[in-house]
């Protein structure tokens, strides 16, 4: 500790120093949490060669997509059920984590903004906001939407849902916030300054979602309007179904603390994390951390046993969220090393081309070894994930309007309808929130003999 606290009380001297003749740079030093910095610099700088992985453990169990016993039957029809009465009874609400700075994106604007739909062009935001105005519509009841940001894309978030009217959910509605900050540091723990009057400071990671849904009072807000359940999803997701009954039933059947959804992995080694079981508990051990041998180990069916990966969405428990307000239990730090543009010790800009930096940062799913009676629902990829990460290439925004067209075709096929192989079809989720809504339609008015179908 010694050490961590003479790299604190070194950071603390130049800082005063520097902010003395700068009222900018002093209001962010006065911000700054030490105790949290010196926590996340033992974590991630003095700590650093442990992996932290849990000395035993198995891959973690799951539900199926599809009940494959009988009594799996039976549960999956309660738990749908179950599910849509939750929400018809208004205790559901959703929840966007959009605070990240999309770096590999390289779009000038928050994430949400970004127009992703095949033919319209709808933004992320909008396509959410439609389904879950949908699924309002459906079920007769408000559905609360609470969307985090970071103090860097608040206010571009904010204007451009005032732009378009709060895409017709009613302002009072949406609640939006920005999660906290950390400093970044060299590789021995002292802070960089972004420019002579500001630090540089980037958002403190997902987990950070958990103490930012307390601090700006959505918790709260959540409790008054007699929310129970939250379903988490990211930005980045257009086909993720944002308030999903059979796993927000399964989780309250089974009186979950926070529920996950999972992706069977394509292979070994794909990127995604990897559900694990501690005991009675899971957690997630990142792609980049489970051993090589664990990650080839195989069922004697020929399944590998780590298939379950993490898509990033869940469910949790509004009471489970509010056991992070007194900071009694908390995420930990994980440690990004990144190229952060900063100044020199003798205040020359500096634009590294190697990772110069640590940024700090907690993973929501680090919650979940902290959740009781936690359950996985297995989804299906080509129904319920295809990210935005990049323009083009793997995850991107290219593959995601490809396979959102794709899923689209199958719904049109499954509902008995013929649609030409080359067709670009996109589906309003306002109209049809789910294949079921496209099941029922009366089809009619649409031509689907054209090139470019929009439905909606
Ligand atoms: P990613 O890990 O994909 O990060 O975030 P990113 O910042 O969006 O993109 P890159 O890595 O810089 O290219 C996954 C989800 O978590 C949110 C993101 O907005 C996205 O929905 N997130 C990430 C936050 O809300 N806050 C953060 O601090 C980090």
């Amino acid at each position: 500790m010694g050490a961590i606290m003479d790299v604190i009380e070194k950071n603390k001297l130049r800082m005063n120093e520097l902010a003395a003749s700068n009222p900018r740079l002093a209001k962010q030093v006065d911000a700054l949490d030490w105790d949290e910095l010196a926590a996340a610099l033992e974590e991630c700088i003095f700590e650093k060669d442990e992996t932290g992985l849990p000395e035993t453990y198995g891959p973690a169990s799951y539900f199926p997509l599809n009940p494959e016993t009988p009594e799996q039957e039976i549960l999956y029809a309660q738990a749908f059920e179950c599910g849509e009465s939750l929400i018809r009874a208004g205790k559901t609400a959703a929840f966007t984590v959009a605070g990240g700075q999309g770096t590999r994106l390289g779009y000038d604007g928050p994430k949400g903004t970004l127009g992703v739909s095949p033919i319209k062009g709808k933004p992320l935001f909008q396509l959410f906001a439609e389904q879950i105005l949908g699924i309002s519509e459906k079920y007769g009841v408000v559905i609360p939407w609470y969307v985090m940001c970071s103090p860097l894309n608040l206010e571009t978030t904010l204007a451009h849902f005032e732009e378009h009217e709060f895409y017709g959910l009613g302002q009072d509605n949406l609640k939006f916030f920005a999660q906290g900050v950390m400093p970044a540091t060299d590789f021995e723990g002292n802070l960089l300054l972004a420019s002579h009057d500001s630090l540089a400071l980037s958002p403190n990671g997902h987990g950070g979602s958990l103490k930012a849904l307390i601090d700006s009072g959505s918790v709260a807000d959540m409790a008054e309007r007699g929310i129970e359940h939250v379903s988490y999803f990211q930005v980045d997701n257009p086909l993720v179904s944002v308030i999903n009954p059979l796993l927000i039933g399964l989780h309250d059947l089974q009186r979950s603390d926070m529920s996950s959804r999972s992706l069977t992995k394509t292979g070994p080694f794909e990127k995604l994390g990897n559900f694990v079981s501690i005991g009675d508990r899971v957690t997630i051990i990142e792609y980049s951390d489970l051993p090589e041998e664990k990650a080839l180990e195989k069922e004697g069916d020929g399944r590998i046993k780590y298939r379950a990966g993490s898509p990033a969405i869940h469910v949790l428990r509004r009471d489970f969220i509010e056991q992070f307000a007194s900071g009694e239990i908390k995420l930990p730090y994980h440690r990004a090393e990144k190229k952060v543009a900063c100044l020199s010790e003798t205040g020359e800009a500096l634009a590294p081309e190697q990772p110069n930096a640590v940024k700090f940062e907690t993973f929501v799913f680090d919650a979940l070894p902290l959740a009781k009676n936690p359950l996985i629902l297995e989804a299906d990829r080509l129904e319920e994930f295809s990210p935005v990460k990049n323009m083009t290439g793997v995850d991107s925004l290219e593959s995601s309007q490809a396979d959102q067209v794709k899923r689209a075709k199958r719904w049109l096929a499954n509902a008995g309808h013929a649609i030409k192989e080359d067709a670009i079809v996109e589906i309003c989720p306002r109209i049809f929130p789910s294949e079921r809504a496209l099941l029922g339609a009366g089809l009619g008015k649409y031509d689907l003999e054209a090139d470019s179908i929009y439905l909606g």
